[in-house]
């Protein structure tokens, strides 16, 4: 039996156990399967949770670009790998093929090197949604330097600190970048950002929008006349099995944000295995995945999942609702997508709109469709399901998180049957438990506990760069042996896990991560504020939204708050980013407080939400009467 399209529930439990089983066996079979290695392993894993360390494959030799290039070069050279669909829908789609990615990565890769970076030197990439994008990523792959993909949707201030964290040699950006009908200027948040990061000793600049900017003398250079010149070939760096493949930032509750280490071959065969099952991928389908590669999402299954499975990776650069709501649809008929995966927020955001949009389109190619990045609610899912879908293909709710590197828990078209809301089951080699707060493992169904996953799997983050030890607390420390997710979940009486959402302090806004805490501290910079709170509540479109409770340090008016929300805003726009604006703002003369001072974030999230019939035991508060005043202000 093959651990590969798997046909029903039967053959899933089947290859499910036996993964558990013996989950070395299981792996190793799957790394023998499609893998160049250049030296075999001496080991497939050992792993310890409690310092933590993981190790997959010890002693094995490789390099990914090998595998999700080379390898392909004989049979499917003339195959397309990348089909990038531009921002306008009047310029033309282009097909790179694995031939031409193959010299397009070996050309970036030399001017990498020329340019002086070498096995192990980080460089970040700040690229809107153009093929410079997968192909500097594999080109740093290529020559083993580690990418940090920072998402250009992020702020100066939020660039330069995740270049500093990692200390950066060099960042790969663009004169600009376009988003539907408007442009963006990326460079000049480049140029900010870089005033305060000294590790940079070179920007690369890709030519996209032609737009006149800055060009620091002996910094920026212009990409396009150095891979006029480079060498197209250049020879893979072989890499050992544990060396650092990439870093990507994501938000904690707390603290600056955490830049969760991915390394190469776990990471290699889990993409590969699971982009495979998940997607029962074909060789002749054309997938489709409309993340940002700045996310995790983009990582596994837009680059690496899907090359390394030979297959065809549709790359869009421009926005679901430009030239209107259509744009997904068409693409999907123009180019017979076969498989598409999105996130809630755009189901929810295209549900909102006429039918029509959906209608004008052929969407007879589609067999599976996917979700990801935070619980898709019934409505959505059945909008899915009967208007794109047409009740025909599977909807496949993906949950996992930056921190796994795949997908987790998921069903298998076609297999597993869908249940709206549910993720469903673990894919093999996954072995999650439920856990109360004292860390005992619920066995009931249908009881809220904290999902936590009890053995390693190949792509786990092996670390937080920098900080091992906060990579032990945040993931290790909160149960015994125990990876802890940071989400709630429950399951059902046939063992399908639903995920409820997060039990720290990230909020999940449009599928995008924030934490509370560095969106309280950009707050707190604006000179009239003195404390603030940040709570999420429910939306439409976003899933969830952010209420802002402020305290100034002197009361103002009316008048004087409508401009300060804006100033707020225009602040934490600075800090992080748009995505991380608060959309109510409620101006407060104080906050619940415990007695010893820690803000009781469980009583504003109520108020926020409207939900104030019980708001719990209010009596250890120090300042019960605030409560009262809160409640009587709500927005
Ligand atoms: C949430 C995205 C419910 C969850 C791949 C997780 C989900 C966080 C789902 C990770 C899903 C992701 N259902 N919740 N199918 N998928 N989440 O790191 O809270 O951007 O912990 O990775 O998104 O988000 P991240």
């Amino acid at each position: 039996m093959s651990n590969y399209h798997i046909k029903n529930l039967e053959e899933y439990y089947q290859i499910y156990r036996k993964s558990v089983r013996n989950p070395e066996n299981f792996w190793e079979e799957v790394a023998e399967e499609h893998f160049i290695w250049r030296k075999r392993w001496d080991k497939v894993l050992s792993w310890d949770f409690t310092k933590p360390e993981i190790k997959w494959f010890e002693g094995a030799k490789l390099n990914i670009t090998e595998n999700c290039i080379d390898r392909h070069l004989r049979i499917r050279g003339d195959k397309t790998a990348i089909l990038f669909e531009p921002n306008s829908h009047k310029d033309k789609a282009e097909h790179i093929t694995y031939m031409q990615l193959y010299h397009r990565v070996n050309k970036f890769s030399n001017v990498l090197k020329d340019e002086g970076i070498k096995k192990g030197d980080r460089v970040c990439i700040y690229l809107p949604m153009i093929p410079e994008l997968a192909v500097s990523v594999l080109a740093c792959a290529r020559i083993g330097a580690i990418h940090s993909v920072v998402f250009a949707g992020f702020s100066s201030t939020a660039l330069s600190t995740r270049i500093n964290d990692s200390d950066c040699k060099m960042v790969i950006t663009s004169d600009g970048s376009y988003r539907g009908s408007k442009t963006i200027d990326l460079k000049g948040i480049v140029d900010e950002a870089l005033e305060r990061c000294p590790s940079i000793e070179t920007s690369l600049v890709v030519k996209r929008i032609n737009s006149e900017i800055f060009m620091k003398e002996g910094r920026d250079k212009w990409l396009e006349p150095l891979l006029e010149n480079a060498d197209s070939e250049c020879e893979p760096e072989i890499m050992d099995a544990e060396d650092p493949l990439f870093i990507l930032y994501t938000s904690g509750s707390t603290g600056k944000p955490k830049g969760m280490v991915h390394t190469t071959a776990g990471y290699m065969i889990y993409s590969a295995y699971t982009f495979k099952n998940v997607f029962q991928y074909r060789e002749n389908d054309i997938y489709w995945c409309t993340a940002d590669i700045g996310w995790i999402t983009g990582h596994s299954y837009i680059v690496y999942g899907p090359l390394a499975n030979g297959a065809t990776s549709v790359m869009f650069e421009g926005v679901p609702n430009y030239p209107d709501f259509g744009r997904f649809w068409e693409i999907v008929e123009k180019h017979k997508v076969t498989q598409f995966y999105t996130a809630p927020t755009a189901i929810r955001a295209l549900a909102k709109e006429k039918l029509e949009f959906v209608e004008n389109y052929d969407l007879s190619s589609l067999k599976v469709l996917g979700s990801v990045g935070e619980p898709i609610n019934e409505e959505a899912w059945h909008w899915y399901n009967d208007n794109i879908g047409k009740k025909k293909s599977p909807i496949v709710d993906t949950w996992w998180q930056t921190e796994t590197g795949g997908i987790m828990i998921s069903p298998i078209p076609f297999a597993t049957p869908t249940k709206p809301t549910y993720a469903t089951l673990p894919l093999p080699g996954i072995q999650p438990v439920l856990l109360d707060e004292n860390g005992v493992e619920i066995k009931e169904n249908q009881v809220d506990g904290r999902l936590c996953i009890k053995f390693p799997w190949p792509s786990i983050a092996r670390t937080i760069w920098g900080n091992h030890e906060r990579y032990r607390e945040t993931y290790f420390s909160a149960y015994e042996n125990q990876y802890f997710t940071g989400d709630g979940a429950l399951r059902d009486e046939v063992g399908y896990y639903r995920i409820t959402g997060r039990v720290d302090d990230v909020i999940i806004v449009s599928g995008h991560n924030l934490g509370t805490a560095p969106i309280e501290d950009a707050v707190n910079e604006h000179p009239a504020v003195a404390e603030s709170a940040i709570v999420g509540f429910p939306h439409d479109i976003k899933g969830n939204a952010l209420y802002g409770y402020v305290i100034l340090k002197e009361a103002g008016e009316s008048r004087v708050h409508d401009n300060l929300r804006k100033e707020i805003n225009q602040i934490i726009t600075e800090h992080i980013g748009p995505i991380a604006k608060l959309d109510k703002i409620q101006f407060t003369s104080g906050l619940p407080k415990t007695r010893s001072g820690k803000i009781m974030r469980r009583i504003l999230r109520k108020i926020a939400c409207n939900d104030t019939s019980n708001l719990g035991d209010t009596s250890t508060l120090l300042n019960p009467e605030v409560v009262q005043e809160i409640m009587d202000n709500v927005l």
